[in-house]
């Protein structure tokens, strides 16, 4: 028997069990499914919570300073279910751990933490418990690497919807982003492994895929992400297709009509604004002005009715004047998002907003985010008011977390439904009469049963 013949014999043998806390965008939840998929072949089972558990692995973000916070709060509070539990296991990975110094802090903080690894070597991971097994060593670093490593298991999310990861990295560098820091270079995979995983999925019953990466539109796999979809629509029978995140600099015309073309497109662009203020853009490295912006999204609800457009800003980036704030204001009133999220700028080593003059004061930081969230929320019930008294196709994701005689799904244009159901919906796509738009959900009542 070699090691890890003799690893899988332990796991099974003892009926270990893994929980993993996830933190961050949605790549991180994707990339948290191929670790599952890992941790199953070797034999783990999934735990029912951290309390079950005896591996826990934590997958971190550093994309904002209290994603760290909360990180170093919960993996102590770990400490004292490790001293119960014998055969425990505990990991960090992920973004926060792709940056040496995080890494570092975190392993002299809590000795009790066995395995850390970054971004580039998650694939490595039964080579790293075995090594940790043997007396290695705790701490993986993962230079940097041009490879994909997509031929890994994935124990995907229960329900109809999958992800597709079809790039990685950014090459953007937007001066207060450490994504391309820790993530890297852009990497596509070919058209032909992403048509591969597509039809796979379509073939084992899911209804929607989301195609993954930090900007999908500078996709180049051989060809480029408008002609990737057109492809999907054309050569699978994928029902649904969704994408993220789009930068506003490269969304051309060709993935408009695209988009327009093919119904089995969503109705929904996430197109990350940031700022209202051209003169914060440029500070910001976006490479677009507010001008062109707005010119953009009225270009895409033109030629795609009904489109949502969502959106992420932040205020408080370094300078930022009343002016320029002001400018995200009235951009917001203006394009009317359907929803946004909204940051506080947090200040990333590394990166070159850190550095520059005029941070802005903490007290008017919050100020700020919090006139925008309050202008927001009004405009985001107002769209989902617009829904009442309209019937739309819904695909029932799975039971309401707060009811369990309702089922919730989403629009085509991205928003949450919840209506009276059972579990025998979930996976199909229903027509539901739109009763009520509150804040972040559409409450309605089921018309039909369609496909
Ligand atoms: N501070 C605040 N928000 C940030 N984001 C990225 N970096 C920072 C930062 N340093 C936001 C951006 C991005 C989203 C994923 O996170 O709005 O689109
Ligand atoms: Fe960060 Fe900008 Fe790249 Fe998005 S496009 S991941 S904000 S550097």
């Amino acid at each position: 028997m070699n090691e890890m013949e003799k690893l899988k014999a332990e796991v099974k043998k003892k009926g270990l069990k893994y929980h993993i806390i996830t933190y961050g965008c949605q790549m991180n939840a994707h990339e948290s499914e191929k670790i599952a998929g890992i941790l199953e072949n070797i034999g783990y089972t999934p735990a029912n919570s951290k309390e079950d558990a005896d591996f826990i692995l934590f997958n971190t973000c550093c994309v904002r300073e209290n994603a760290e916070q909360k990180t170093f709060g919960n993996v102590g509070r770990i400490k004292k279910l490790k001293q119960l539990n014998q055969d425990m296991l505990v990991a960090v990975c992920g973004c926060m751990m792709q940056q040496e110094k995080a890494a570092k802090k975190l392993m002299e903080t809590f000795p009790f933490v066995d395995i850390i690894f970054g971004t580039h070597n998650l694939h490595e991971l039964p080579g790293m418990i075995l090594s940790y097994k043997s007396g290695g060593e705790r701490f993986y670093s993962a230079p940097e690497t041009q490879e994909l490593h997509d031929d890994v298991p994935q124990k995907r999310a229960e329900g109809p919807l999958a992800s597709v990861n079809i790039m990685y990295g950014c090459n953007n560098f937007c001066s207060y982003c450490i994504v391309p820091y820790v993530r890297g270079r852009e990497r596509s995979r070919s058209a032909e492994d992403v048509m591969r995983e597509v039809s796979g999925l379509t073939a084992q019953g899911y209804r929607e895929v989301m195609l993954l990466g930090q900007n999908v539109n500078s996709y180049d796999g051989g060809i480029n992400f408008a002609r990737l979809l057109k492809r999907i629509c054309g050569e699978t029978d994928i029902p649904r297709i969704r994408f993220m995140t789009s930068h506003p600099k490269d969304l051309s015309d060709e993935l408009i009509e695209v988009i327009a073309a093919y119904p089995q497109i969503c109705r929904h662009i996430h197109l990350p604004v940031q700022s209202g203020s051209s003169r914060v853009l440029r500070k910001m490295n976006r490479k677009y002005t507010r001008e062109a912006y707005i010119a953009l999204a009225e270009k895409i609800r033109e030629r795609i009715p009904g489109i949502a457009i969502t959106t992420d800003i932040i205020v408080g980036f370094p300078g930022e004047t009343d002016v320029d704030f002001g400018d995200t204001l009235s951009l917001v009133k203006r394009l009317r998002f359907d929803s946004a999220f909204t940051f506080v700028y947090s200040p990333r080593s590394g990166t070159q907003a850190a550095e520059m003059p005029d941070q802005v004061d903490e007290a008017l930081r919050t100020e700020r985010i919090m006139e925008l969230v309050a202008l927001q929320n009004k405009i985001t019930e107002e769209r989902n008011r617009e829904y009442e008294g309209k019937t739309t196709q819904v695909l029932v994701e799975g039971i309401s977390t707060r009811n369990p005689g309702h089922v919730c799904g989403r629009t085509s244009t991205s928003k949450m439904v919840n209506f009276e159901g059972g579990a025998d919906l979930i996976g199909h796509f229903v027509d539901v009469k739109i009763t009520r738009g509150k804040k972040t959900t559409l409450f309605g009542t089921l018309v039909e049963e369609g496909m």
